[in-house]
């Protein structure tokens, strides 16, 4: 059996901006139909990579496919494929929910812009709140809205850039159970977080970004095995993320130290 073709496949990505060289070559792959969570700290670079998968800015050097498209060489094609939610939200205010699922369903020339709304307004839960301007929906509601109007058109890849940063937790939950439901449904994931659980709860597979590069890519079962299981007494407890995250961001970081 051959392995799918992998929904992203990015290769030796280096971006920098004037003297401020953020990617250093990153690698990482994504299998279609999975959640893959990009983590790092503020400013890693988390953003910059999406934004290079969804053709909004272009690489120094090296190679993206999404989809099996370049993001460069076939970038309309790209755009076909992909759908970015970006870290700050793109509803209109003024317009209701309905209204702004209609809008972007026009622009992305479907057919049945109405019919395309009403749906996905059922499957996130906004049918009540339909008709009311998008200024009175609560963040959560927000970006519920942010991420169905993501998937207008069916794009085969989503990327969520920090999709529950400034969320309360009761907020994070409703998106985390919408992003299952789109996962659920065969969609490839993307998003990026600097939160640790987040990446834990929903991610098939997490990448570290630090310093530039992926400094640590697997399962969350494989990143634990990095670090031996505490033992206290007679209990034995799984390391958390957050261990694992702080164990080797700060291994790389004594190194960096060191090589100075
Ligand atoms: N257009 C730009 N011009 C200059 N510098 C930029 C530009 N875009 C990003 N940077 C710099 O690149 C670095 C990485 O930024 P990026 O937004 O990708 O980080 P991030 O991981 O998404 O951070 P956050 O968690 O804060 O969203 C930062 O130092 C940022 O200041
Ligand atoms: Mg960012």
């Amino acid at each position: 059996m051959t392995a799918a073709a992998p929904a992203i496949a990015v290769r030796g990505l280096r971006k920098s901006f004037g003297d401020v060289d953020v990617l250093h070559g990153v690698d990482f792959e994504v299998e279609p139909g999975r959640v893959f969570a990009l983590l790092g700290s503020n400013g890693a670079g988390k953003t910059t990579v999406v934004r290079i998968l969804a053709t909004l800015l272009r690489p120094d050097s090296g190679t993206a496919t999404v989809d099996g498209f370049d993001v460069v060489d076939r970038a309309a094609d790209v755009r076909e494929s992909i759908s970015l939610t970006g870290q700050f939200a793109a509803v209109d205010e003024i317009l209701t929910g309905r209204e702004n699922l209609v809008l972007v369903a026009r622009l992305r020339h479907v057919t049945d812009p109405a019919g395309v709304a009403a749906d996905l307004l059922a499957r996130f839960d906004l049918t009540d709140a339909a008709d009311r301007r998008a200024s009175t929906y609560s963040g959560g509601m927000r970006r519920r809205l942010d991420i169905a109007m993501s998937l207008v058109g069916d794009p085969r890849v989503i990327v969520l850039d920090e999709p529950t940063t400034g969320l309360d937790p009761q907020a994070r939950l409703e998106v985390w159970r919408t992003v299952r439901e789109v996962a659920a449904g065969g969609t490839t994931v993307v998003l990026t977080t600097q939160y640790l659980d987040e990446a834990e709860q929903l991610a098939d597979r997490i990448a570290i970004l630090h310093r530039g590069r992926i400094i640590v890519d697997g399962t969350l079962a494989e990143l634990r095995r990095l670090l031996p299981p505490a033992t206290v007494e007679y209990v034995e407890r799984q390391p958390t993320l957050e261990e694992i995250f702080l164990a080797v961001v700060g291994d790389a970081r004594a190194e960096g130290e060191a090589s100075r």
